[in-house]
């Protein structure tokens, strides 16, 4: 059914109404759009607009249909054309044309906002409910392997020695950014659109902050223009869902790597891996795989929606109902991977011999080398010469740089005293760094413990904002 017939001497083309039709996947807005329309309703009895005893009846059915859609037995039908209409056409079967009166004082163009912004309120937390889940997946496994000496890699290059926690650690900071960055979105957004109407405000509906204030919004934006023509917030949205999505793409990567033959740190659990049709010995890491893979398509919804967006004049244009389709699909996507991502975390079993054994592969300690001079008073571009010196015997004897003798050390530089002997282990190269980013085993224990706190005060953070906006959801 279309909300717009009046004007027209038939209805539209086929073409044009498989074009227009939205609400294959506007459908999900459904349980906000009763919500949304039962505010309406409250503002337009406040009005007069709509007289008590026609409002209890409205009322009665928004409810009864909110009902019928959680579940499922009420839905939208060929004709309709978005989830507006198709509540209005159920509301409409259920308590006759009465439902109609619903639709005074607000436009599609307010209402749609309204519900995409109460979606996004909705889903944004549980995205954010599943990576704190990871986080503490990984606050886990750092804290198992806070003493796991494993070599750091810069350039995929062996690069100096570190404890493998403050390896995983640095995805959980970046996954707490990126709950930081949920809780900036809700606190610039949850600001309501509605009463803006078509363009230019409401006649009917003439106290908006009321519903907002209802529907569980901290305001109510200033400048109905700019209600419903605003897709920051999408898009915004999108870019915080992509961050996430490249952050578990690397996490992705490095699982990749690392259950490789050639690395075998980690053995993913069965449960987390899949197999190949035609070679039966195959356990392949496709989770991670495609913890990888989808980061692209979150990052094509940004990019799709901000190209939609560069142009557009004045307020609402049609080009806006592009906006909830990468949306859609962005927290979809990151619904699915986020717990089996978490799966694949939690259960994987790391080596910590095999991590550890080639720690000083690669020259890893050439930097101590360097340290040393430099602590002894050579001028650091002196000692980096030197030590590189060292690496060039070690490279022509086939030797690692503990290896080199006393002399050795002493023709390349005459402060390589063989004091330097202290310094060149893996763990008194760890235990060197011991400021408070450093991979010192103290260091590494103290951010695993401040990375804990910060998840608990995160898991209360999420459950107390779902709590506070539970109000929203519900009719
Ligand atoms: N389905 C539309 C959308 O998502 C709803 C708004 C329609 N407004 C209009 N003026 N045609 O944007």
């Amino acid at each position: 059914m279309a909300l717009w017939g009046g004007r027209f001497s038939g209805g539209p083309a086929d073409s044009v109404a498989a074009l227009s039709r939205s609400v294959d996947f506007d459908w999900r807005l459904a349980p906000y759009d009763v919500r949304v329309n039962i505010a309406h309703l409250n503002g337009l009895i406040a009005s007069g607009v709509i007289s008590a005893g026609n409002g209890e009846v409205i009322r009665a059915g928004l409810k009864a249909l909110g009902v019928e859609i959680s579940s499922g037995k009420f839905s939208y039908n060929d004709q309709d054309e978005d989830v507006h209409s198709a509540i209005e056409r159920g509301l409409i079967e259920k308590i006759g044309p009465v439902g109609g009166s619903l639709r005074a004082g607000r436009s599609r163009n307010d209402l749609v906002v309204t519900d995409f912004k109460l979606y996004l309120i909705d889903h944004l937390l549980e995205v954010a409910a599943e990576i704190s889940e990871l986080i503490s997946a990984l606050n886990q496994q750092s804290k198992k392997h806070q003493e796991t000496v494993a070599p750091g890699f810069t350039h995929l290059q062996h690069a100096q020695p570190i404890i493998f926690g403050h390896e995983l650690a640095k995805h959980t900071q970046a996954l707490l950014r990126d709950l930081d960055r949920i809780g900036d979105w809700l606190e610039r957004n949850s600001i309501s659109p509605l009463g803006a109407g078509a363009i230019a405000g409401s006649a009917l509906q003439p106290t908006p902050e009321i519903s907002a204030s209802e529907l569980g919004f901290t305001g109510i934006l200033e400048n109905s223009i700019d209600a419903v023509s605003d897709r920051d917030f999408a898009a915004e949205a999108l870019f915080v869902l992509a961050m996430v999505g490249i952050h578990l793409s690397r996490i992705g990567e490095e699982f990749t790597i690392w259950s490789t033959s050639e690395f075998g740190w980690v053995s993913v659990a069965d449960a987390y891996s899949t197999g190949s049709s035609i070679m039966p010995q195959k356990k392949n890491p496709d989770i991670a795989e495609l913890a990888r893979g989808k980061a692209g398509r979150l990052v094509g919804n940004l990019t799709g929606l901000l190209t939609t967006l560069k142009g557009l004049p004045f307020a609402y244009n049609r080009d806006l109902q592009e906006d909830k389709e990468p949306v859609f699909d962005s927290i979809e996507t990151l619904l699915v991977i986020l717990p089996a991502l978490t799966g694949m975390v939690s259960t994987a079993i790391f080596h910590p011999s095999v991590i550890g054994s080639g720690v000083l592969a690669g020259h890893s300690l050439a930097t101590e080398v360097a340290d040393f001079l430099a602590k002894a008073g050579v001028p650091f571009a002196q000692a980096h010469e030197a030590a590189g010196e060292c690496v060039k015997l070690c490279e022509k004897e086939g030797k690692e740089l503990h290896q080199l003798s006393d002399s050795q050390f002493a023709s390349v530089h005459e402060k390589l005293t063989p004091d330097i002997r202290t310094a060149l282990t893996a763990q008194g190269a760890i235990d060197s760094r011991s400021s408070i980013l450093g991979t010192a085993v103290s260091s590494v224990a103290e951010q695993i413990s401040n990375l804990e706190s910060a998840t608990q005060e995160a898991v209360k953070w999420i459950s107390n904002e779902r709590h506070r906006f539970s109000g929203m959801m519900k009719p």
